[in-house]
């Protein structure tokens, strides 16, 4: 009997890749999504690739109804997985209360649901900025949680808190938080990947796009941080290993009875990065050159921050492979597939 996973927010960058995943892994899934940030045509290309179309919900999940719906008409939902959030960092500060109320209502709405139906476990998707600026890097789950420089990052900080409370009540629930770096890359079919509506916010979708000719040219958020060439640096991990990772997540909480009712890791390559270093990647790997200038920094950034995955690869089994240039790849593929549209 396959077990029944609820992807919050599957039609999504991450969601979909991990639902791949978890169909591989032998999972039925149950997608529902509101189609605010992503389209329905994504369940096209998750099919091409396993050959099964999961079950889909159009529908929100800050609707308590709708999800009290769904899990009567999905009946033997085990584990879920939320994905379900606004994730823009700059919208997150002209736009707090649609942050607050979309994040937060959501996961909420899923807590309270999950011991009247069953579910044992939720996987939440979370993120290193709950980090802020690190005092040091490599950065590992002891590291202290910093004031959150955004709505975003402080939905995901106040999403941790509620989860571990809900916990200490007594839910008769588990959970799992899995700390993001910065995700990137596409699924090496080009079926699926990075959908970013209007102009893009993230590096790597703006640097494919201006490698298209969709955009003029790529500007360097800044060149004179204390970093060796001057330009910020990252933990940049592919979508596929961070998808296999709640795999791994998902089976770990489903089917190992004594572990912490709730855990949290760090999913990152333990590389840092830098803005220039991964354009030459992308030259490299493609042999695709990508206009760019140096231009001023951009609030709120930090630093420099990279993962130290100890914890992950120990406890959780769990280690990031892909070499970047082969992701570099595979986002440029997903690219030419998505502007031959
Ligand atoms: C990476 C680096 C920019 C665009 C945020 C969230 C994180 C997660 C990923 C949701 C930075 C530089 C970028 C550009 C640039 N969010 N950059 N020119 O800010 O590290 O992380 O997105 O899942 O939680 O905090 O990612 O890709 O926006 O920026 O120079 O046009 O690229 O300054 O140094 P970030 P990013």
């Amino acid at each position: 009997m396959k077990e029944k996973i609820l992807v919050t927010g599957g039609t999504g960058y991450i969601g979909s890749h991990t639902t791949v995943e978890l169909q591989k892994a032998g999972y039925e899934v149950v997608i529902i999504d509101n189609l605010s940030n992503s389209n329905e045509a994504v369940l096209d290309g998750i099919e091409a690739i396993t050959g099964v179309r999961p079950v889909f919900v159009k529908g929100d999940c800050t609707d308590l109804e709708t999800l009290k719906k769904l899990f009567k008409e999905n009946p033997g939902i085990k584990g879920i997985i939320n994905f379900a959030a606004s994730k823009a960092v700059g919208e997150s500060v002209q736009k707090p209360l649609l942050y607050y109320r979309n994040n937060l209502n959501t996961l909420i709405n899923l807590l309270e649901l999950m011991p009247e139906n069953g579910v044992e476990g939720i996987v939440f998707s979370s993120s290193c900025t709950v980090y802020g600026e690190p005092d040091q890097n490599p950065i590992d789950e002891t590291a202290p949680i910093k004031p959150a420089t955004s709505p975003y990052g402080n939905t995901k900080q106040i999403s941790e808190e509620i989860i571990e409370d809900y916990v200490k009540s007594g839910a008769p629930i588990k959970s799992i938080l899995l700390r993001y770096f910065n995700p990137i890359g596409a699924h090496p079919s080009a079926l699926i990947g990075e959908l970013p509506l209007g102009v893009p916010q993230n590096l790597v979708p703006y640097l494919t796009q201006t490698a298209a000719g969709i955009r003029k040219e790529l500007t360097v958020f800044g060149d004179d941080y204390n970093t060796p060439d001057g330009s910020c640096i990252r933990d940049y991990i592919d979508v596929v290993d961070l998808a296999k990772a709640h795999v791994i997540a998902m089976k770990r909480m489903l089917e190992n009875k004594d572990t912490a009712a709730v855990e949290v890791f760090n999913l990152g390559t333990g590389n840092g990065l830098s803005v220039l270093q991964l354009i030459n990647a992308f030259e490299e790997a493609t042999g695709v050159p990508v206009p760019h200038k140096i231009g001023e920094r951009r609030a709120g950034d930090i630093e420099k921050i990279w993962a130290d995955p100890k914890k992950a690869n120990e406890v959780l089994g769990w280690k990031a492979e892909a070499d970047i240039k082969d992701t570099m790849r595979n986002a440029w593929a997903w690219q030419c597939k998505v502007t031959e549209k």
